[in-house]
């Protein structure tokens, strides 16, 4: 439980009025296919665990227990589910897609709509088939062919199953983290690649939006990037800060706005079909990011005692709001969509404190005009945390699982959730 005295540093953060709901709201949790259903999958994030770069993935059970966690989060009202097609499962070897995997994420796709559940089915989330990752991955033009020639037999299988493609998780934050800082798969470290990656990845946004567009019934195709509303710590920090925003947050929305990719040590890029090649823009939010004159970055907050969560960062609901503002801005007429904000903590309190305060920072820029037509919360049942494993940080779900039974517990702040749907009204008297 928080400590006392606490609630007070929480006070400016925390909505004092009624937020209502519209009906139309979409109320949706999110998650990815490694992370929940871990295995010993033929990827390069299991290749990590074995060579002891990052702790193991048991997953926590959602393969085999897909269904009755539909049904679950169904009846907490949640009306979305975001999840994820893990590549290595579908096509093991090369050229080869294994049917059965298909079959059960249609399954999955389809116990979800028998749930009342709208599955939004995301391709790509961080781990690359151990074959793709020996022939240079998506960096090699015949690794991004690999990556159509996925898209567009997964979109077959699934589209009869699901309206809603996503083409990739925060492709952004894997250029940053696989290629810019190599702290994740492959463990690259060399700025001109990050940014010919920068190109790839924007490229085969626009590649896979169209292979998706071509399929029958026509599925609406989404974004989805992390905003990390980069903010100087000190004056030292303030050049640093708008460094990286002009690459990691500009050079992405201008692309997308109007088909040119710029970014440094590259010429210009013309990419036509990228302009507009979105239905919806998928905003993931955790906190902001603050640039110091020394050190690595940190998180920034603008209150002096910020609440801070497991992984040491700053609540900072304000960036969720600068950030669905400027991207409203950016992509005028594309609706926004949170499609992850949560947080890594044990105590309750805390985690329904973030919500309600990241919902007020949501409904703050609906009401400056950003058209955000819903909020999923990541994550459903606790899962494994890349770098954290199951560990204490790892614990952003609503519902909590035995790891020896892996049977489900819901948590208050998944009742507290529930309560706000079921309402269609955030209360702040029910805040703890
Ligand atoms: C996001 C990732 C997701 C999860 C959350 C906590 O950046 O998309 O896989 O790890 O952070």
């Amino acid at each position: 439980m928080a400590p006392p005295g606490d609630r007070e540093r929480w006070a400016p953060l925390l909505p004092t009025a009624p937020l209502r709901f519209a009906p139309d709201f979409a109320w949706g949790v999110a998650t990815s296919a490694f992370q929940s259903e871990g295995g010993d999958v033929a990827n390069d994030w299991v290749a990590a665990a074995r060579a002891g770069r990052v702790p193991p993935n048991p997953g926590n059970g959602f393969w085999e227990r897909a269904e009755s966690d539909l049904r679950l989060v169904a009846g907490l009202g949640f009306r979305h589910y975001r999840l994820s097609v893990e590549w290595s499962r579908v096509e093991p070897e090369r050229g080869h897609f294994d049917e059965r995997a298909l079959d059960r994420y249609r399954a999955i796709c389809d116990a979800a709509r028998a749930a009342g559940v709208t599955p939004w089915v995301n391709l790509f989330h961080f781990t690359h088939p151990l074959w793709l990752a020996a022939g240079g991955g998506l960096l090699d033009a015949a690794g991004r062919a690999d990556f159509l020639r996925y898209v567009e037999r997964v979109g077959r299988a699934l589209a009869p199953s699901t309206r809603h493609f996503h083409v990739s998780n925060e492709s952004m934050v894997y250029v940053l983290t696989s290629y810019l800082m190599g702290v994740n798969p492959p463990y690259l470290r060399d700025a001109a690649t990050a940014f010919a990656m920068t190109r790839h990845v924007l490229a085969l946004h626009a590649d896979a939006y169209t292979i998706l567009k071509g399929l029958d019934p026509q599925p609406t195709v989404a974004t989805i990037e992390v905003y990390l509303d980069p903010r100087p710590l000190d004056r030292g920090g303030k050049a640093a800060a708008q460094r990286f925003d002009a690459w990691y947050h500009g050079a992405l929305l201008e692309a997308l706005a109007t088909g040119w990719v710029r970014v440094p040590t590259r010429e210009p890029e013309e990419i036509p079909h990228l302009r507009g090649a979105l239905d919806l823009y998928g905003f993931n939010f955790y906190s902001s990011t603050g640039f110091a004159a020394e050190g690595p970055p940190g998180s920034y907050a603008d209150l002096p005692d910020p609440p801070r969560d497991a992984m040491d960062r700053a609540v900072h609901p304000g960036g969720l709001e600068a950030g669905l503002l400027r991207v409203a801005r950016a992509l005028p007429g594309v609706p926004l969509l949170v499609t992850e904000n949560g947080v890594p903590t044990d105590d309750e309190s805390f985690r329904i404190r973030y919500v309600a305060a990241h919902l007020a920072a949501l409904e703050r820029a609906r009401a400056q005009g950003a058209d955000v037509r819903g909020y999923f919360h990541w994550t459903a049942v606790d899962n494994y945390e890349w770098h954290q494993g199951f560990g204490a940080a790892s614990r952003f779900g609503l519902i909590a699982f035995d790891p020896k039974t892996r049977e489900r517990r819901v948590k208050a702040s998944g009742r507290w959730l529930s309560e706000v749907i079921a309402r269609g009204v955030l209360d702040p008297s029910t805040i703890p």
